[in-house]
């Protein structure tokens, strides 16, 4: 059994290599760069973590993580094109070092990649893995796409949003932990409780992310200050916010939305403070960590080999970067 930051050290063993050949350098140099900045791992940690909650880690589980890895990095790249976002990880993002063009391939052969990788499994249940990854992968889709329609609406509802970030992130965790459990040989009872585990728990991932692209310290996080501010995207501090906003509050809000000045970052911020919303955050996050926790209790292995997926959520609800 491993922690899952002995798991991390094992999964970039593997990783920290060239995944691209040499030539076109225009095009394969920027996809290593971007492979090579560095990140969390956690969906990767999160197969062999499913995997071994069942059983040895399988070689499969190593390539079904260089997999999700993998497209993780393709969603990120046209992710930070969707979002106008110049940094991540600290460093410029690949379309503003290279440019768009460079930025669009680069994430389409990082996909590619993905398969190839899967390619590589030889478990029997192959077809089960595909079809999730595949079902993952297109409800990341349809996530991205939720949350570029959302932000040129008015406003959006609470429940509209938890639909949103539950397919644009928190499918992919969920999806991690099954992958890497199907690998180590899981019932279907145990596969499905799992999944709920992921899914709550990355429900809970992207609301930390999204109070930490408002409210995070830009340096440890990676990314620029207030970024969904400035795309108006709806987030749940400003579902929130206009919750529990008096009038005027209400009405500055709304117009903030319209407005696209130097201090508009400073000017939401000061007024997501007024409506308490770290309190708010907190008691979101302890909603799913909770709903997360009730699936991990269903699955039927022995407590202490589930310690390490327990210590992953925790990490990941309080996680400053
Ligand atoms: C960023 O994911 C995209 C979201 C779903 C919030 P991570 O926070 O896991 O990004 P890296 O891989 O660690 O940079
Ligand atoms: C993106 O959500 C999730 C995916 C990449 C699918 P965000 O847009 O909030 O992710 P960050 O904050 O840029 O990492
Ligand atoms: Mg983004
Ligand atoms: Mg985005
Ligand atoms: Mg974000």
């Amino acid at each position: 059994m491993h922690s899952f930051q002995e798991l991390v050290v094992k999964f970039n063993k593997g990783f920290d290599t060239n995944h691209f050949p040499s030539s076109p350098t225009s095009l394969y140099e920027p996809g290593e760069y971007f492979l090579g900045i560095g990140g969390k791992r956690i969906r990767p940690v999160l197969c062999l973590l499913g995997n071994e909650l069942f059983n040895e880690i399988h070689e499969d589980a190593f390539h079904l993580s260089n997999a999700v890895e993998l497209f993780h990095n393709f969603s990120l790249v046209h992710d930070d094109m969707m979002d106008e976002a110049s940094l991540r990880r600290g460093k410029a993002t690949v379309h503003t070092k290279y440019d768009i063009n460079t930025a669009l391939l680069v994430g389409d052969v990082m996909l590619i990649r993905a398969y190839e990788y899967l390619q590589k499994i030889q478990s029997a249940h192959l077809n089960k893995i595909l079809q999730l990854f595949n079902t993952a992968a297109k409800e990341v889709c349809e996530g991205q796409q939720l949350d570029m329609d959302y932000s040129k609406k008015d406003m959006v509802t609470m429940e509209d949003y938890i639909h949103m970030i539950t397919l644009k992130t928190s499918v992919l965790l969920a999806a991690s932990l099954e992958m890497g459990a199907i690998v180590g040989g899981a019932s279907t009872a145990n596969c499905k409780h799992l999944y709920e585990f992921g899914k709550n728990i990355g429900i809970a991932f992207q609301v930390q992310d999204d109070y930490l692209d408002a409210f995070g310290d830009a340096a440890l996080f990676g990314k620029e200050a207030g970024g969904d501010i400035k795309q108006n995207k709806k987030t749940f501090l400003l579902i929130h916010a206009l919750e529990v906003a008096n009038q005027d509050q209400k009405l500055a809000l709304t117009a903030l939305l319209k407005y696209n000045g130097a201090d508009k970052v400073e000017k939401v911020l000061e007024l997501f403070k007024a409506c308490c919303i770290d309190t708010w955050a907190e008691s979101l996050k302890a909603k799913y960590l909770h709903k997360a926790f009730e699936h991990l209790e269903s699955i039927a292995v022995t407590s202490d080999r589930k310690k390490p997926l327990i210590e992953l959520a925790n990490y990941l609800m309080n996680r400053n970067q």
